[in-house]
């Protein structure tokens, strides 16, 4: 059994603080060097590419900083219809990718029964693996879905303060919103699972989030997405009309910075995660910033497979690059700029590795 590289020692809760509130470049040279050293050891060169097909904007959910939430007016709602869902997976598949990445808000008119068809059908005709990210949708819903061949769920649980998550995220039909236990539920069901916050949410301290990194790797997460918070000034938590509480110097940062810092503590914590470089990161720091986190620790990149028609009014928060973020702009300009950073584009389905964790910790 190999030993987990530790090129930082064990890094405990208060280790992973320490980080966070490192400002010193020359020191941070370190963590960045470390949390490369360990991508490449443990999850190696490629870079997986996942197609992302935003399936519907509509979404029952009033989540407090989202630009597609039940509570923004005049977002012009769209639902693809089962041809298009194909479409989207035949299109990533003629690109290459591995992976299919189903998102939507919590929409449910994209109905059980419905989408395990289509489920079945793209594994059938594609043979892509297929994740899905379609917020807090009941048990049997996952049940089913799982059944007819998902293989992934990303579910970001954002914080991991609880008045600051209920603060953002009112309750559903009655039902107190707890990502963390659909998180364990969607394990069981023998799913890869995602997590992940944003960081520099207003009221986010950086105690919390060592506490949210900590919980990736009790978790035993195969997949973690982090980027930064943008504020929407459409949402309430943008516009100030809600207010968590002012945490002074303790505020965590929205920056491209300290996302760059979440994502190398949690590879050196979750060594086989599969850790995006995300979209949002590209938003607030350009290319660059994307490329950045791909030497700092991330080994995944999103490309949007979204027929343009729909791609504006998917706007969870704004500025979010919709050109930039294209299949085609990818191929590009991103394979050249892959090769000299040393970098291969990953082949087959990219499932989480298991070198180091063969069991499941929980
Ligand atoms: N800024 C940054 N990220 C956001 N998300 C939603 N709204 C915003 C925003 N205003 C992220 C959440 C969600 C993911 C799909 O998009 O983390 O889980």
């Amino acid at each position: 059994m190999n030993a987990v590289p530790q090129p930082l020692g064990p890094l405990g809760e208060d280790d992973i603080l320490q980080w966070l509130r490192e400002d010193d470049e020359a020191r941070l040279e370190d963590l960045w060097r470390a949390a490369d050293g360990v991508r490449a050891a443990c999850v190696g060169d490629e870079v997986h590419l996942r197609g992302l097909l935003e399936v519907s904007n509509h979404c029952v959910r009033r989540c407090a900083y989202c630009g597609i939430s039940a509570l923004v007016p005049g977002v012009s709602r769209y639902r693809m219809s089962e041809e298009e869902m194909l479409a989207g997976a035949h299109r990533a598949r003629r690109l290459g990718y591995g992976t299919l990445v189903m998102q939507s808000g919590e929409d449910y008119a994209v109905e059980r029964d419905r989408l395990s068809r289509v489920i079945r059908q793209i594994k059938a005709e594609t043979r892509l693996a297929v994740t899905l990210s379609l917020g807090e949708r009941p048990q049997d819903d996952l049940a089913a879905w799982r059944e007819a061949g998902a293989d992934r769920y990303l579910l970001r649980f954002e914080t991991s303060d609880r008045s600051l998550y209920e603060l953002l995220h009112p309750p559903h039909a009655g039902i107190v919103s707890d990502r963390i236990d659909i998180l364990r539920r969607l394990q069981r069901l023998g799913y890869e699972i995602g997590g992940g916050v944003m960081v520099g949410i207003p009221g986010q301290t950086h105690r919390s989030l060592a506490r949210d990194i900590a919980i990736f790797r009790e978790m035993d997460m195969d997949m973690v997405g982090v980027g930064p918070y943008v504020a929407h000034p459409a949402t309430p938590l943008g516009s100030g009309a809600v207010r968590p509480p002012d945490v002074g110097a303790e505020q965590a940062p929205c920056t491209d910075q300290m996302t760059c810092k979440v994502v190398a503590l949690t590879r050196l914590v979750c060594p086989e995660a599969n850790i995006p470089s995300t979209t949002a990161l590209g938003t607030v720091a350009g290319e660059d910033g994307r490329a950045l986190a791909l030497r700092r620790g991330a080994n995944v990149v999103m490309p949007n497979v979204t027929p343009p028609a729909y791609r504006a009014a998917y706007s969870i928060y704004p500025g979010k690059d919709t050109s930039v973020e294209t299949a085609d702009a990818w191929q590009e300009r991103w394979g050249e700029r892959l090769a000299r950073m040393g970098r291969t584009v990953g082949t087959g389905p990219g499932h989480r590795r298991r070198r180091f964790y063969p069991d499941r910790k929980m």
